[in-house]
């Protein structure tokens, strides 16, 4: 089943190509310059008038939905506030009435979201899963859906599976936005266009493979890690800390770049990884100071630029490029790198990468 791939983790990454495109088929409509899911028809509605809209779920689930925060402040000018599902649960959570609570979850079974939802069904929200397993406990709980229709993901490590969140969670907004009126044409048009091109962006990023396998061949033996991302790229951040910590066992840090200066600073010494994902968007300038300060402490820095960056090129101590694209959609190819530095310097060190130590594919127990 693992075909020519020495690793599920390693098939899964690469099969991001076709489950983004899969997941994107029959509901982006570039040539009708439309987005349609079928699965949230009859609660378009409430999702267009939500006064607040809720996101629920755990691990690299929930920074999914931490972009897509970014996402709907952005186009869909709706408030968003996203809840770790175990604090939501045994929180005493405010919900009222037009509220849209989106429950994020490869799985469908993991308890923590699943107890959370009926939490807040309970409490009057219209529940939205944006799931992977059809038929799972979490859709079945849910009002609406969209699924994410990535295949089964075997490897404990998410990331095919978060891709096709993030994919879903785009097109939700963007059907909200068109159906709000918070988006132009042109603005529209510009990011259907390029959510389209993402899978082949993302398989030029996996033909350069073998820059994440020689960073991890250099970087294996480090302690501890920090990773830095601002915007809708902090979430990446985190997501690229949880991955290097559960394949390869080293610790790490994700932080708002911005954040380095209130306290992990104090880390940074020439043993210290710094990873940035330094992308060119409306924070760059300030991105780019961040690595300056890092490197004035003699800390090493990884960064993720796009393709012709050459400033950070020469202040960074190495890079991976990732194509072009709009800004808002660069956490889907932004997360790919770090995916595959996660992998190789789990499989450098020995590790098990598809079932690490202590983990479980689904947490259906608290
Ligand atoms: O099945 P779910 O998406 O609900 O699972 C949530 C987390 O348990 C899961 O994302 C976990 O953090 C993964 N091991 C991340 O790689």
């Amino acid at each position: 089943e693992k075909g020519n791939f020495e690793h599920y983790m390693l098939k899964e990454i690469f099969e991001q190509p076709s489950t983004i495109f899969d997941c994107m088929r029959g509901r982006l409509l570039l040539e009708d310059k439309k987005v349609y899911l079928g699965g949230i028809r009859e609660y378009i509605d409430q999702l267009s008038n939500a006064k607040r809209i809720v996101i629920i779920a755990c691990g690299t689930s929930l920074h999914a939905g931490m972009v897509a925060r970014y996402l709907f402040e952005e186009i869909c000018r709706v408030p968003v506030e996203v809840e770790y599902a175990s604090e939501f649960r045994y929180g005493n959570p405010v919900i009222r009435d037009g509220d849209v609570v989106i429950a994020i979850s490869q799985s469908g079974e993991t308890a923590d979201t699943l107890v959370a939802i009926e939490k807040a069904k309970e409490m009057g929200a219209i529940i939205l899963g944006v799931c992977n397993v059809v038929g799972s406990s979490i859709p079945r709980a849910s009002h609406a859906g969209v699924y994410t229709h990535a295949g089964a993901e075997i490897g404990v490590a998410s990331t095919k599976a978060f891709t096709a969140q993030l994919t879903v969670l785009y097109l939700i907004a963007l059907q909200v936005a068109k159906e709000k009126g918070t988006i132009d044409n042109e603005r529209f048009k510009k990011l259907i266009t390029e959510l389209d091109l993402i899978p082949e962006k993302v398989q030029q990023i996996l033909e350069n493979s073998y820059i994440a396998q020689s960073l991890a061949s250099l970087y294996m033996d480090a302690k501890s890690m920090i990773y830095l991302g601002r915007g809708y790229n902090f979430p990446i951040a985190l997501e690229g800390a949880l991955k290097i910590k559960e394949i390869s066992y080293i610790h790490a840090e994700g932080y708002p770049a911005a954040e380095m200066k209130h306290g992990p600073i104090a880390l940074i010494d020439e043993e210290m990884p710094v990873v940035f994902i330094a992308t060119k968007d409306h924070t760059y300038e300030k991105i780019v100071s961040n690595i300056q300060e890092v490197k004035a402490r003699k800390g090493k820095v990884i960064a993720v630029v796009n393709e012709g960056d050459d400033v950070v090129k020469h202040l960074a101590d190495h890079v991976m490029e990732i194509p072009e694209t709009d800004p808002l959609l660069t956490p889907l190819l932004a997360v790919i790198p770090l995916q595959l530095f996660a992998y190789y310097t789990g499989v450098l060190k020995g590790c098990n990468v598809d079932q690490p130590r202590n983990l479980a594919k689904s947490v259906t127990v608290e």
